[in-house]
């Protein structure tokens, strides 16, 4: 399955194969409009539908084809920011409606796979989070001192016990054979699935009853209102009593929430290995950036999946290197590893409270709502975006509603607030430096870089018949530079992570238009 988010492909793009629907091809109304076709979209659609209402779904790839694709599917309730950080974000309230909105979320996966009867390998399982042994003795990477990371895991024992998640205990080891994780935290209930079989599960139950999906479909202008719009590319209408942006991060916000929220990008292996050899569950360590393990069985073998390496979108160019580190630190820890047999990249959209956006999108009329920050746990904050706004739009209390609140302010946030934004701040500088090369001679065929042409920026691909496609390198939602991404054959924006494939061609938001011609 060849993919429109980047070239690597992932364990789900090269295992399942979802269905294909056509463009919306004429004006039309329908209750709710839900732009994006991911977990979130798919999920609010569903459950939309579930109610009542008419729904029509619009992404301009295909169903799952953004980051839900790109995930390594893990449904946990183990927040990975650390519940004694969200307590201290959000206080002891916010972090016991957050263990309380993940596991409602795995849950309702849950039922939705029994009702619809899913084939989508969901399954139940633990969760281990552990302080990896050379950073408990050396204090690394992160700056703690050994007795912080001794540390970690009872003060997140302590604080996952008062947001509620009682049954989480310490433990010797997690249980893996090949090396001796220490002491660590046992999350039970887990869960994992493959995201794509899911969505097509939903994608059927959504037009069982009654749902409308359209791909290859760009929602170029979103308005609510008394009558809420969207306008497609290609010249449609929808009219809806309210919209839904589910675009992994909003393309119709320009400012705000891109503010608070960073986009980083994750790397994943998919290593063969005997089957049977690793126990199935979800591993994590504590370093930042973290490693996240799973296993995904096969017919003839198992696939460790085994992801890390993070560091801001658009601001490093060295994804083979970062691929090369995880192999290392895999086959350190698991010797039964017989090859790698994938390699890909995904986004994660960081709020800077550790708390996804979801509700009402500040500064727009009532009816229109987001969803968005998926925070490195896309799959259960989708869900949760599912069934928040569906009770927003049926007008129920849900106690969630606040926590998720996209204009809310967490003050004690402001340093975190202040890092990243300093850090977009510096981005702008890449217009007073020169290109990556000083002429189009010396990109490689299949190669993009920037080139500086008098007070202009390009952003220029030489395709593999040596052709070269220039564009404009400055993004079309703030005007930072793009930056080439020479394992994905993308555009990055290191600002607020939008991306563009190689042509220009506006791949993920916040932009929603294409980097421009050089003669425009
Ligand atoms: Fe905001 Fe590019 S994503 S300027």
């Amino acid at each position: 399955m060849a993919s429109n988010s980047g070239q690597t492909i992932s364990i789900w793009m090269a295992t399942a194969d979802v269905p294909a629907h056509s463009p919306l091809a004429e004006n039309t109304h329908t209750d709710v409009c839900i732009v994006g076709a991911g977990i979130a979209g798919m999920t609010t659609a569903y459950l939309l539908a579930r109610e009542g209402k008419s729904v029509i779904v619009l992404d301009d790839g295909r169903i799952g084809g953004g980051m839900t694709e790109r995930t390594t599917a893990h449904l946990f309730n183990a927040i990975d920011d650390r519940y004694f950080e969200i307590e201290r974000m959000h206080g002891g309230k916010g972090a016991r409606l957050a263990a309380q909105s993940h596991t409602a979320a795995i849950d309702r996966i849950e039922a939705i796979v029994a009702e619809e009867g899913i084939d989508c390998d969901f399954e139940r399982l633990d969760g281990y989070l552990f302080v990896p042994p050379s950073h408990e003795l050396n204090g690394e990477s992160n700056g703690d001192s050994k007795a912080d990371s001794t540390d970690v895991l009872e003060r997140e024992l302590k604080a996952a016990h008062r947001a509620g998640l009682t049954d989480v205990e310490q433990i010797k080891r997690a249980p893996i054979d090949s090396f001796d994780t220490g002491m660590c935290l046992r999350f039970p209930r887990q869960a994992q699935f493959h995201p794509l079989k899911y969505l097509s599960g939903l994608s059927r139950g959504i037009e069982r009853q009654g749902g409308r999906i359209y791909t290859g479909t760009h929602a170029s202008i979103m308005e609510g209102g008394a009558k809420a719009r969207v306008e497609t590319s290609n010249g449609f209408l929808v009219t809806a009593d309210a919209i839904v942006i589910a675009t992994n991060t909003p393309i119709n916000d320009l400012i705000t929430i891109h503010t608070k929220q960073a986009p980083y990008t994750t790397y994943v292996i998919g290593a063969r290995i005997p089957r049977g050899s690793v126990t199935k569950a979800l591993y994590w360590d504590t370093l930042d950036s973290y490693h996240y393990v799973r296993v995904q069985a096969g017919d003839h073998y198992d696939m460790l999946l085994v992801g890390g390496e993070d560091h801001k979108s658009g601001q490093a160019d060295d994804g083979d290197q970062r691929h090369v580190n995880l192999e290392g630190w895999a086959r350190e820890r698991f010797p039964m590893i017989e090859g790698i047999e994938l390699r890909w990249s995904g986004q994660v959209m960081e709020p800077v409270d550790g708390i996804a956006f979801i509700g009402r999108n500040p500064g727009d009329p009532q009816n229109v709502y987001i969803a968005t920050g998926d925070s490195g746990m896309g799959m259960t904050h989708g869900t949760i975006a599912g069934i928040l706004i569906t009770d927003l739009i049926m007008k129920r209390e849900c106690p969630w509603t606040a926590l998720y609140d996209p204009a809310r302010k967490t003050l004690r946030a402001s340093l975190e607030y202040a890092k990243e934004n300093l850090n977009v701040a510096a981005q702008y500088e890449d217009y007073l430096t020169g290109g990556d090369v000083e002429s189009a001679e010396e990109i490689a065929q299949g190669e993009g870089a920037i080139i500086r042409r008098g007070m202009s920026k390009l952003a220029v691909y030489r395709d593999e018949q040596g052709t070269l496609h220039e564009r404009s390198a400055v993004c079309p939602h703030l005007g930072c530079i793009v930056s080439w991404n020479s394992l994905e054959k993308t555009w990055n924006c290191p600002c607020h992570g939008s991306s563009f494939d190689r042509y220009g061609r506006v791949i993920n938001g916040p932009a929603n238009s294409e980097l421009k011609g050089v003669k425009d």
